[in-house]
């Protein structure tokens, strides 16, 4: 059919005006899958990062909308032949501290999990410089490292370990003044002792800063029970505000998960990241999911991202996990 040169124009205009007024407000979830597992997201300077893993590399994407990260380029910004850190690469996270960003990540070798050790990479200005492996951060085994900053107390690497104790715990140690190394004692914060935290195989891993400036508050939200169940979700451990961070008398555990799946078909809900709106109003849960009924913790896992609610007292309301044809609006 050919278009009259007045229709044409009407046409086009119309196109025009259509992308002048539809820039991606809103966005569907999954936002990574495959390859959608142990997902961080931060927010910087107009822009979202997304990091991510192979499992033989670690890799960030970015982009100005959480819609955007679906198509956005991935950059590899690490990968390694050295045997005791080339493979089952796990869970990087970028962080940034004082005029510099870092990448910790979890690594081993390629025969068994027994060498799963934390490692640090030191980037630029922005996360989007280059980054360049720096060391080993941990002498014992350790995975799912991230930086918590308590006031008055400092910068501090929580991790999940088995720091002396029978089960995978999580673990806290103070960070080194150079930011790539630790220093004091490791110490075991939270133990999966619970009945709640026991599926299959007690575990407490996954540990995320969530600060409530709000409330005066400071979480930690983590992941209980072992990733290859339904049950494995998210629970909190909340700082009393004054005690010793590496003391697990300064913790107090949530009373069952505070997160969690058999919801609109996603299961096993668990190891996220916690990322504030760029107007700081709302705060924003990225996680994993499986639509395996019986859980996984294989590729089959892809990323979420939905925005937390407040309870009346103000602490954090997680909610239940999102369909995959609901209409998030972007961040604020
Ligand atoms: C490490 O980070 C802290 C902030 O937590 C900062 O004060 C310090 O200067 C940083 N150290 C280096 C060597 O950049
Ligand atoms: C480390 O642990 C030892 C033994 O429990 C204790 O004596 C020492 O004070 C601790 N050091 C720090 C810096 O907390
Ligand atoms: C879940 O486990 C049951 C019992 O082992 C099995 O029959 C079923 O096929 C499994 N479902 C999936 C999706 O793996
Ligand atoms: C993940 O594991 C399940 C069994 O637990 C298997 O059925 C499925 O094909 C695997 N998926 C991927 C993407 O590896």
């Amino acid at each position: 059919m050919l278009f009259s040169g007045r229709r044409l124009i009407t046409a086009l205009l119309g196109v025009a005006s259509c992308l002048l007024i539809s820039p991606a407000t809103a966005f569907t979830n999954p936002i990574r899958r495959p390859g959608g597992s142990d997902p961080q997201m931060i927010y910087s300077d107009g822009y979202y990062y997304f990091l991510s893993t192979s499992w033989s590399n670690v890799q960030i994407a970015r982009a100005t909308t959480i819609d955007g990260l679906k198509t956005a380029t991935r950059k590899t910004v690490y990968s390694s032949t050295e045997a005791s850190r080339c493979c089952n690469v796990w869970a990087p996270e970028t962080h940034y501290l004082d005029g510099a960003w870092y990448i910790y990540f979890t690594a081993g070798n390629s025969k068994n999990l027994d060498g799963q050790n934390l490692h640090v990479l030191k980037g630029g200005a922005t996360p989007w410089d280059d980054f360049t492996y720096v060391g080993q951060l941990s002498n014992e085994w350790s995975i799912d490292g991230t930086i918590i900053q308590f006031d008055k107390w400092g910068t501090y690497l929580a991790s999940s370990c088995f720091h002396e104790v029978q089960y995978q715990s999580l673990c806290m140690q103070k960070l080194g003044d150079d930011n790539v190394s630790l220093k004091g004692n490791n110490s075991v914060i939270s133990q999966p002792l619970e009945s709640w935290e026991q599926s299959r195989t007690p575990v407490n891993e996954g540990p995320y800063a969530l600060y409530m400036e709000e409330i005066g508050k400071t979480y930690i939200v983590y992941s209980a029970n072992d990733c290859w169940t339904p049950e494995y979700c998210l629970a909190t451990l909340e700082w009393d505000g004054k005690t010793d961070p590496t003391s697990a008398a300064a913790w107090k555990k949530s009373s069952g998960c505070v997160f969690q799946g058999g919801v609109n078909g996603h299961y096993g809900t668990g190891h996220n990241s916690i990322v504030r709106s760029p107007d700081g109003s709302q705060i924003w849960n990225v996680y994993h999911a499986t639509d395996n009924v019986n859980g996984s913790c294989n590729d089959s896992r892809y990323t979420m991202v939905q925005v937390v609610g407040k309870n009346p007292d103000g602490s954090p309301n997680f909610g239940t996990p999102v369909a995959f044809d609901y209409n998030s609006a972007e961040p604020s």
